[in-house]
C-alpha cells in the first residue's frame, strides 16, 4: 500500500488546515516526534503522515466498512454443509481486520481464529472480542498471510473483500495457499472472494464508488476507485480516500492500494499447485456460476470454494 503523503491531511477541527497542514493544530514538530517528520494527532495518538493509513485506523476501518454479515454467514454455514464431510466447528480467516467475522461466527456456536499483518487491526479485533464477550470462541493473532501456518488443523477457512489481493506475487499467493492447505484438513474448505480483472476497468464494480458511515458522533465519507490495471504485472492499482469528523476533529487522508489483478486462468493454476480443488463458484447472490463460464471481474466478485485435497 503506498501512500501520497504530499496530499495526506488530517487536521484538527480546522477547515484552512486542509488546504494548508503548515497551519494544522494537530500536528507536532521534531520536539514531539523525536526527528523533523511532522505528525498529527489520530485519536489518543500522534502519528507520523507514513502511518496514517487506513489498516493503522482500525476504529474508522470498522466504521466504514462496518455491514450485516448475517446473510454471508448463512452462505458460509451452508457452504460447510454442503461441501465438507465432516462437521465444521473451528475456522480461520486470514487478513481478519477488526474482526466483524470474529464476533459474528461464534453467534452460530463456531470457534474462529483470525490474523492480520496490522498490530493494530489485532489490538482493535482483541478489544471487539472482548466487548462482544465471545473471547472462549474467538481469537485473533498477529500474523503474515504468505506464512502464517497453523497446527492443530482448521476445518474450514474464510477469506472475505477481496483480502487475498494484498498478496500480488504467483510466489506469496502460493506460499500462502500451501499454508492453507497444511492449516486445513483434508477435505476441508478454503472460501475466497476476490474479483478477476474487469474487460473495461469502467466496468469495476467496487463496494460503491463513494459511501457514508456513521457510529456514535464518528462520521466518514469513503471511497474506493479502482483506476489503473496494470495487466503486464497483475497489479490493480485503487485510489482510497477518507475523511471525515470524529467527534469534532476533521481528518483527511488517502492512499493507493496495490492489489493482485486476478485473472481466473492465474487463479485455478495456484490453487491447483498448492493442493486445492475448485468445488464450485458463487455470486454475490449466492447463486452457482458454472466453472467453465468465462470468468471476468463483469460478474463482481465471485466466492471460490476451494476444497483441500
Ligand atoms: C479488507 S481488510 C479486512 C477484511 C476483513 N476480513 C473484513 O471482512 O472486514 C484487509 C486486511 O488485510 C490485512 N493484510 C494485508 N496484507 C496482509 C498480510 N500479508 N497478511 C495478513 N494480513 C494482511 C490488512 O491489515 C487488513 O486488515
Amino acid at each position: 500500500m503506498k501512500k501520497t503523503c504530499s496530499e495526506t491531511t488530517l487536521t484538527n477541527n480546522s477547515a484552512q488546515a486542509h488546504t494548508d497542514k503548515t497551519e494544522s493544530t494537530t500536528s507536532s514538530d521534531s520536539s514531539e516526534t523525536g526527528n523533523n517528520n511532522r505528525a498529527y494527532q489520530v485519536l489518543d495518538e500522534f502519528l507520523k503522515e507514513e502511518e496514517i493509513t487506513l489498516y493503522n485506523l482500525p476504529k474508522y476501518y470498522d466504521i466504514a466498512f462496518s455491514r450485516d454479515v448475517s446473510g454471508e454467514i448463512k452462505f458460509y454455514t451452508n457452504c460447510f454443509r454442503k461441501y465438507c464431510s465432516f462437521d465444521v466447528k473451528t475456522i480461520l480467516e486470514p487478513a481478519c481486520g477488526s474482526g466483524i467475522f470474529l464476533i459474528n461466527f461464534p453467534k452460530y456456536g463456531y470457534h474462529i481464529t483470525g490474523y492480520d499483518i496490522s498490530p493494530k487491526m489485532v489490538e482493535y479485533a482483541i478489544e471487539n472480542i472482548e466487548k462482544a464477550g465471545c473471547s472462549d470462541k474467538a481469537k485473533v493473532l498477529l500474523g503474515d498471510m504468505v506464512t502464517m501456518k497453523f497446527n492443530p488443523k482448521f476445518d474450514a477457512a474464510i477469506i472475505p473483500l477481496s483480502s487475498l489481493g494484498y498478496l500480488q506475487s504467483d510466489k506469496e499467493i502460493l506460499s500462502h495457499l500451501r499454508a492453507m492447505s497444511e492449516s486445513l484438513r483434508k477435505g476441508g474448505i478454503y472460501i475466497v472472494e476476490i474479483a478477476c480483472a474487469c474487460d473495461d476497468i469502467n466496468n469495476e464494480k467496487t463496494p460503491d464508488e463513494t459511501w457514508f458511515a456513521e457510529r456514535d458522533g464518528t462520521k466518514i465519507e469513503a471511497r474506493w476507485r479502482p483506476y489503473h490495471y496494470d495487466k503486464e504485472n497483475r497489479i490493480r492499482h485503487v485510489d482510497f480516500r477518507m475523511k471525515g469528523q470524529d467527534n469534532g476533529r476533521v481528518f483527511e487522508f488517502h492512499e493507493e492500494h496495490k492489489l493482485r489483478l486476478w485473472f481466473y486462468e492465474d487463479f485455478k493454476k495456484l490453487t491447483r499447485e498448492a493442493g486445492f480443488r475448485i468445488e464450485t463458484i458463487y455470486n454475490q447472490e449466492f447463486q452457482l456460476v458454472p466453472k467453465d463460464s468465462r470468468i471476468t471481474g463483469e460478474t463482481g466478485a465471485l466466492y471460490y470454494v476451494l476444497v483441500n485435497e
